[in-house]
């Protein structure tokens, strides 16, 4: 059945979605940014709003990831930390997410001096809250920043151990390129042994081994971005076969320039071949869209159709940290959903 383009945007709207792949510091708006660096009595090195929005064209993940960092120091207290996740909550819920798995990088706060607790106790308790205020139900992601040492990683790994109820996995995140994920190997071994589930960001700028890296090494359950996996007939097929998910960021992966336009992006070709490919916003603030216009603009420069995405929508579903019978229950409601809207 062919389907009008006005059919499948109400469908993406409307969609109960998971999302597996987004920095909570990178959801922080320019408007929030402006009012928190307002009320700790900040200056900024951008005055106005429009004046941040203009500083937002990026040429690498580096020059994004000086912006960034940049933006983090407007969060100073526990009360920051909560609004922050519950602007995004919120957000998401509009957006019909469902369930979230929430990267956060405390050591750009505690580099600052914000102690280990205030940062994940002001995002606990907005995630907490949105379990009964936004029905999304949620899991923490700890991301070692990749561009310090092990040992600091291991310092950090030390700290969240009271919190490690709080925390499902840990990850690897900021500038991949001379940051193998075998530097962290030991870490990443101490957190499995501690109990946490273990992702990392792979093949975004990196080369293909760190793909490989990440899953022979730090035996991730998933791997954040992953595109460059193209270039290696056998490494696809492993990630088929062992149906290792993929957290793809179409809206970043254009504007750090991982590929030229939206529509050289491989999202569509990584589906085709049957891989466990998904959709996610990654730092919607800076990137100029959340999940919804993720899928949105990506429906449109790739042609994406119904069964497209449906299998994005159910695949986030399958490749998340949630129990089996969760797992179900969702995809059950994903799948009265399609029913409902066959248009
Ligand atoms: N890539 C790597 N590290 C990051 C990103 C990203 O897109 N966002 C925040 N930290
Ligand atoms: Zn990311």
């Amino acid at each position: 059945m062919k389907h009008q383009s006005s059919d499948l945007e109400q469908l993406i709207r409307d969609l109960p979605k998971a999302e597996l792949h987004v920095h909570i510091e990178g959801t922080l708006e320019p408007e929030l940014l402006c009012e928190m660096a307002r009320r700790n009595h900040l200056t900024l090195r951008f005055a106005t709003v429009g004046e941040l929005r203009q500083a937002y064209r990026f040429h690498n993940l580096q020059s994004f990831l000086d912006i960034y960092y940049e933006g983090t120091r407007a969060l100073l207290s526990e009360q920051d930390f909560f609004d922050l996740t519950w602007a995004y909550l919120e957000r998401a819920a509009q957006q019909h997410v469902r369930h979230a798995e929430i990267f956060f990088d405390p050591q750009a706060h505690t580099g600052r001096g914000i102690p280990f607790e205030t940062v994940i106790r002001g995002i606990h308790r907005a995630l907490e809250e949105a379990i009964p205020r936004l029905s999304i139900s949620s899991n923490l992601i700890m991301c070692f920043l990749r561009h310090l040492s092990a040992e600091a990683a291991m310092r950090t790994l030390e700290a969240s151990l009271p919190f490690k109820d709080w925390i499902a996995a840990v990850g690897l995140d900021s500038s991949e390129l001379g940051h193998p994920p075998e530097k962290f190997v030991t870490v990443f071994q101490r957190a499995r042994a501690a109990g946490y589930l273990t992702v990392a960001h792979a093949g975004e700028e990196g080369p293909l081994d760190y793909i490989r890296q990440a899953l022979d090494l730090l035996k991730v359950s998933r791997i954040d971005h992953g595109v460059r996996c193209l270039e290696d007939p056998e490494l696809v097929q492993r990630l088929a076969s062992e149906r290792i998910p993929l957290t793809v960021c179409p809206l970043s992966n254009v504007k750090l320039c991982v590929f030229k336009s939206l529509e050289d992006h491989n999202l569509k070709k990584l589906l085709d071949l049957g891989l466990c490919v998904t959709v996610n916003s990654d730092d919607p603030a800076y990137f100029g869209g959340y999940i919804t216009e993720n899928l949105l603009a990506s429906q449109k420069a790739l042609g994406l159709t119904r069964h497209d995405l449906y299998m994005l929508a159910k695949n986030a579903f399958e490749a998340s940290f949630l129990g089996a019978g969760e797992k179900q229950r969702f995809i059950a409601e994903l799948d009265r959903f399609m029913q409902a809207h066959l248009g």
